[in-house]
């Protein structure tokens, strides 16, 4: 039978580890949103696991939107480019507490630029929550709100994070053996 944790075998944050990150997370973030009217943004694909633990764990009441982005670097420019694939399709912004969920942030281009884009659509007031932070990537100034696990400059996968659209099925983060291999 093919297994494809065979292919992941280093694991870097465990279904264990991400159980105590997402309970602790959605604790904090109960407390700080009570009396807003939260809209939970999940980006897909990658936040989707992550993004339907920390709902249930949430005790407040909240609302779910999901967009579909990339983002390209612009050379010099500093924030890039912003392509939209699926935009949130709702009027009344200046009614929602937009927290986004990703699932990691790397140079921050993708997080500051949507950002940008919810502050520009009229949004009350926007946050930012990410499973995964690699620090030594970031090459735009961008400090997420609400941080998982802050993890050193390897290629991850799992828990939503792909290679090449696979591996997001995987109920830990890893790095996959091919990543050993090529050294
Ligand atoms: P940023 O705009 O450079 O911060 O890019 C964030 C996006 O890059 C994430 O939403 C992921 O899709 C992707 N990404 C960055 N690092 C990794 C990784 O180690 N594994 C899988 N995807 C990654
Ligand atoms: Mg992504």
């Amino acid at each position: 039978m093919i297994n494809i944790s065979e292919e992941v075998k280093h694991v870097l944050v465990s279904a264990e580890e991400l159980d105590t990150i997402t309970t602790a997370l959605a604790k904090k973030i109960s407390e700080d949103f009570e009396g807003k009217n939260l809209v939970l943004l999940g980006i897909l694909k990658g936040s989707v696991p992550f993004m339907s633990d920390i709902m249930r764990k949430i005790t407040l009441p909240a609302e779910l939107e999901f967009m579909k982005v990339s983002s390209y670097g612009a050379g010099t420019v500093s924030t890039g480019n912003l392509k939209i694939h699926l935009d949130i399709l709702r009027d009344g912004l200046e009614n929602c507490d937009f927290l986004i969920i990703e699932d990691i942030i790397d140079s921050g281009r993708t997080l500051s630029m949507l950002v940008e884009h919810l502050n520009k659509k009229g949004a009350r007031s926007v946050k930012t929550c990410t499973l995964l932070d690699k620090p030594s990537r970031r090459e735009v100034n961008f400090t997420p709100d609400y941080v998982g696990k802050e993890i050193p400059d390897y290629f991850v996968v799992g828990y939503g994070l792909d290679f090449d659209e696979k591996y997001r099925t995987l109920p830990y983060v890893g790095i996959p053996n091919f990543v050993f291999e090529n050294k």
